[in-house]
């Protein structure tokens, strides 16, 4: 594994860290999901990130991966970095859902009961929620820190209008923003022409998610949409009016240069990302085991020619098969 750190400060993480949005829920393979997290921690991914509904059901990701810690890696809590958010809908009533003060410090309590941690290591304001004022969201984030619940706090999604405004009040109260989340793929590039430099600058670390687009950056849609991935599976995000014939076909001739390089479309997409030295680390999503190898094996191969990526920029500049 490689390690970065992380922004301006000491804590290194490692370039890919494992999510647990889909694939950890009571719908899916506790075994598999076990297995993948094990492995992840063997092989250096120390780092995981959780959020309050992560599922299906909502919470039941946050669950899982506090009975895996406890059977499978107890006593290496000290080894792990691990991360969890709120923000998003959770529970009935008002006060479920969105970034309010109630909501940030009741769900991170909830986080750390389900998981059964004392202390996550980062905690995220899942999203801006168009109304509630940053002031109020960085302070229950700070808050949040000076009572031990979290050493770190995180910002995800946040629009360049606030970004800014989000650091600035975070580094008044000496609790700097370690983490900048946004999405990011080849099939992506907003968040890097829009967030990532302002997060640089301001010393936070940034991290990567839904990096091969949900998959579309795999190859596995060249011939439709195959069983049991998450286009096809009801509980899955990715919705198959956004695997589109521009997408499929990009992926194909992405596909043909990763052939060359002797690795994946899923590497190259992951080598990639990493390419941007702004970028801190890498959120892997994975399904199965072998697909949590595959990506991993991305390590041997991480760098690219002139010539590739002015190859690599000619596709994917088409406006038609971004996000
Ligand atoms: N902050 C936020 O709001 C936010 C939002 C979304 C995600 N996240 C974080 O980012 C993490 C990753 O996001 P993501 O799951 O969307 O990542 P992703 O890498 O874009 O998509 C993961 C999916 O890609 C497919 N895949 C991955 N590796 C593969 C391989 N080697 N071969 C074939 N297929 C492969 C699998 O699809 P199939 O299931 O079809 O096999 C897998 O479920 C999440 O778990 C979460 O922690 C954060």
């Amino acid at each position: 594994m490689i390690y970065k750190y992380c922004g301006h400060s000491g804590v290194q993480l490692p370039v890919f860290s494992l999510g647990l949005w889909h694939n950890f829920g009571d719908v899916d393979d506790y075994a598999t999901a076990r297995d993948m997290i094990v492995y992840a921690f063997e092989h250096g991914v120390c780092h995981f990130d959780l959020a309050n509904n992560y599922g299906p059901p909502p919470g039941s990701a946050e669950r899982n991966f506090g009975k895996i810690l406890k059977e499978d890696l107890t006593g290496h809590r000290d080894e792990m970095f691990i991360a969890s958010k709120a923000g998003h809908e959770m529970w009935e009533g008002v006060y479920g859902d969105g970034s309010s003060r109630k909501n940030l410090i009741a769900s991170c309590d909830q986080s750390l009961r389900r998981t059964g941690l004392d202390y996550f290591d980062v905690f995220y304001s899942h999203r801006y929620d168009g109304v509630t004022p940053v002031e109020e969201t960085m302070q229950a984030l700070i808050d949040i820190v000076r009572q031990g619940k979290a050493l770190y706090v995180g910002i995800s999604k946040y629009p360049p209008a606030l970004q800014q405004k989000c650091y600035d009040i975070l580094a008044e109260a000496h609790v700097p923003c370690l983490l900048s989340q946004y999405r990011c793929s080849m099939f992506d590039p907003h968040a890097q022409k829009n967030n990532f430099q302002v997060a640089a600058d301001n010393g936070s670390g940034i991290i990567c998610f839904s990096p091969l687009a949900q998959g579309l950056l795999t190859g596995k849609y060249l011939n439709g949409i195959p069983e049991g991935s998450r286009a096809a599976r009801k509980e899955g995000f990715l919705q198959e009016s956004q695997v589109t014939p521009e997408r499929v076909e990009a992926s194909r001739q992405l596909g043909l240069i990763a052939q060359e390089r002797g690795q994946s479309l899923s590497q190259m997409a992951l080598a990639w990302l990493l390419a941007d030295k702004r970028v801190t680390s890498v959120i892997l999503g994975t399904r199965t085991l072998d697909q949590l190898k595959n990506n991993l094996e991305t390590l041997n191969n991480m760098s690219f020619s002139e010539e590739e990526m002015s190859r690599i920029n000619a596709i994917i500049s088409n406006p038609d098969i971004w996000f």
